[in-house]
């Protein structure tokens, strides 16, 4: 596998401490807490010390952007959270699909608690969920589908600060949307990568030609239909991510003078279109990929 170059990623340690604070200081106020994922890289794409700030707290997973993501693999990725006894529910927040069935998950998830109140009289009481998730994950589409409002996009970054705020879903629930930045774990060199495929990490801070050899391979591995179909490839299993590279440039004409690939043109079109989804929907990394410790 090709090694990325991380040019330049900005780690605010300073800023994740105070965010574990938040967290723990309001864990008592909600009855679940919702994390929310991205379907394409559901590891990848949370934050390594959740389990421990969350604690015992009942959790389920929202595993957005389901849409882009190969559907067996997110079948295979539910059995394996199923499991380890964490619901996880698909869905698409960006057209909705799979929204509706959130209020049903959570009263399976909470059943016992919800009978609890139930038998003391306490049914007028709402569900209350703390919602987290990493930058661009989806958490405010997924707010904004079940508030069946537009919100103000309150932006988490560094230095600015912002209090949380509880959103009203109906009579019956209560969403506190977190402030704060929560980090996957970016430096895990095979985290990165996934987290660069899917434009969860700025290009800026990556070679992109690099990180296109590392997803062709990926491709070619994992997918070789897709560089069959869509880039007319053939006989490429032995190639390393420079050729595959290359190959791809080649098949679509994108020469440099004395007949050379325009390989930073060919890097540009390989990850485009993958975050774009015209390469279809995949997923990234499979429940056997995850790392324990
Ligand atoms: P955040 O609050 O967690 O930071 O994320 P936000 O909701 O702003 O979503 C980040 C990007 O991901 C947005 O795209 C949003 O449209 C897209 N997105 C959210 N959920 C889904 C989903 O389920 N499927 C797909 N395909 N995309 C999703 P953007 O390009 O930043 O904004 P926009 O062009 O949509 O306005």
């Amino acid at each position: 596998m090709s090694e990325l170059t991380m040019k330049n990623i900005q780690w605010f340690p300073g800023h994740m401490t105070k965010t574990r604070r938040m967290i723990a200081a309001n864990l008592s106020l909600v009855d679940a807490v919702v994390e929310i994922i991205d379907a394409r890289i559901p590891e990848s794409s949370r934050n390594p010390e959740m389990d421990s700030m969350i604690g015992s707290k009942p959790r389920l997973f929202l595993m957005n952007k389901a849409d882009m993501a190969d559907p067996l693999m997110t079948d295979r990725w539910i059995q394996y959270f199923k499991a380890k006894g964490i619901p996880a529910l698909p869905v698409d927040c960006k057209s909705g699909k799979g929204v509706k069935n959130f209020n049903s998950a959570i009263e399976k998830l909470l059943s016992e608690l919800l009978e609890r109140r139930k038998n003391a009289g306490m049914v007028g009481t709402p569900i209350r969920l703390m919602i987290v998730g990493i930058p661009n994950v989806g958490k405010s589409s997924f707010i904004n589908r079940m508030a069946q409002s537009k919100r103000t996009k309150v932006e988490d970054r560094p230095g600015v600060t912002r209090t949380k705020q509880w959103v009203k879903i109906g009579a019956n629930m209560e969403l506190l949307d977190m402030p704060g930045v929560l980090w996957p774990k970016f430096d895990d060199q095979e985290v990165a990568k996934r987290l660069a495929f899917t434009g969860a990490i700025n290009d800026d801070v990556v070679d992109i030609e690099v990180l296109a050899m590392t997803l062709l391979e990926y491709l070619a591995k994992y997918y070789p239909h897709t560089l069959e179909n869509r880039y007319k490839m053939t006989e490429f299993s032995e190639l390393g991510g420079l050729e595959l590279l290359e190959t791809l440039g080649r098949k679509r004409g994108m020469l440099i003078s004395g007949g050379e690939v325009n390989i930073e043109r060919a890097a540009i079109t390989i990850l485009d279109e993958y975050r774009s989804g015209k390469l279809g929907r995949m997923t990234l990394e499979a429940p056997e990929d995850v790392h324990n410790g």
